[in-house]
């Protein structure tokens, strides 16, 4: 009944989203803010008329209010049903092989599997910090894939050490930069895409936009580029981003100060929650995203990750050789983070 393809295929496996019981959801790096006011403002007077036609396949006005938030022209920009499909249709556009590190984002992997790429994975540095150098390989410059800041450590590599990279990579093979969480205390490299033809540059608007279930994500890159991405897209489904999520996208990207704002507020969460984790005598990794990457002292990751769920938290193990002895916390509200940080207390006192 299956294809032979079918046979093969090994999902990703996202957070949980479990519906039994509500929790305080610290495990998928959603942002714990509503959307802004033009966006709400928006969704409550949308007129069902709209639905009645097929959404805009060149996503023209969307493309164009990404263009100006990144100082970009409109034919640098390509958008997708999340990141998630954007990535996907690069993995199918750029790559017959591809490196990327070894600890990152495990979607990577499995478009791998999808679509026959071959892979190499590159170790980690001592710390878990991505080893720019060694994903240079010596034989032949295959085309590499760095999600900045990383996921599941969130931590960053500085806009110079990318840009040292790209100058010392060959420039017929593609780099992407996967910058989901770069909202979050980073520099983007979305300017360095005129200068180097090869790079492409990945954003959501998912974390940083609190928009994930509006499914949005976006790529930068040289005009070829996106002309490829097209070339993919209009092979699949020439409508990925539908009506109400472009017109969500455009009202968000365009509500700047309130936006900021949340971000601003995540960021203090951030560091406020890892002083007292550390304060606690937890390990905790510097993080420039919306998530710690942490471990309790004397208790692995799926110890943790289990006694916050019997109390209602929960948080991201990820069973992986050098992450189990951790978690992913997202970060929340400050209220959301003041439980956190209170059942740890608990948790810390249960016998090992
Ligand atoms: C590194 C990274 N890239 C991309 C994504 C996909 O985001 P989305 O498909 O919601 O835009 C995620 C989601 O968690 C991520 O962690």
């Amino acid at each position: 009944m299956l294809s032979e393809r079918m046979r093969h295929l090994t999902p990703y496996t996202a957070g949980e989203q479990p519906r039994d019981r509500s929790y305080i959801k610290l495990n998928t790096n959603e942002n714990p803010y509503p959307p802004t006011g033009k966006v709400a403002r928006f969704l409550k007077r949308i007129d069902p008329d709209m639905l009645r036609l097929y959404p805009d396949p060149n996503m023209t006005r969307l493309r164009q209010v990404i263009a100006e938030r990144e100082g970009l022209a409109p034919e640098n920009v390509f958008a997708g049903n999340g990141s998630d499909e954007v990535l996907s249709f690069c993995f199918y556009a750029f790559f017959d092989s591809v490196r990327f590190p070894q600890l990152t984002y495990s979607f990577y992997p499995v478009y791998c599997d999808f679509y026959g790429i071959s892979k190499t994975t590159v170790p980690m540095k001592p710390d878990l910090g991505i080893d720019l150098e060694a994903m240079v390989s010596r034989e032949r410059q295959d085309p590499v894939i760095v999600a900045n800041p990383n996921s599941p450590t969130g931590m960053y590599l500085e806009k110079a050490e990318i840009e040292k990279f790209l100058h010392r990579y060959n420039q017929e093979s593609i780099v992407i930069v996967d910058e989901a969480y770069i909202d979050f205390g980073g520099e983007t490299c979305a300017g360095l895409i005129n200068t180097h033809k090869n790079l492409v540059v990945v954003r959501t608007l998912s974390k940083s936009h609190s928009l994930a279930g509006a499914r949005l994500g976006y790529a930068l890159a040289g005009k070829p580029l996106i002309d490829a991405l097209f070339v993919v897209k209009d092979s699949f489904n020439s409508y990925p981003v539908d009506t109400l999520a472009q017109e969500i996208g455009v009202r968000a990207l365009t509500d700047c100060a309130p936006n900021r704002r949340n971000i601003e507020k995540i960021i203090a969460t951030r560091e406020w929650t890892a002083g007292k984790l550390a304060e606690m005598g937890w390990s905790v990794k510097p993080s420039r995203s919306n998530f710690l990457f942490c471990s309790m002292p004397g208790r692995d990751g799926f110890f943790v990750y289990s006694e916050l769920k019997k109390r209602g938290i929960l948080v991201r193990y990820f069973d992986k050789d050098r992450l189990r002895d951790s978690v992913r916390i997202s970060i929340g509200t400050r209220k959301q983070m003041q439980s956190l940080l209170t059942a740890v207390q608990v948790i810390a006192r249960e016998p090992t």
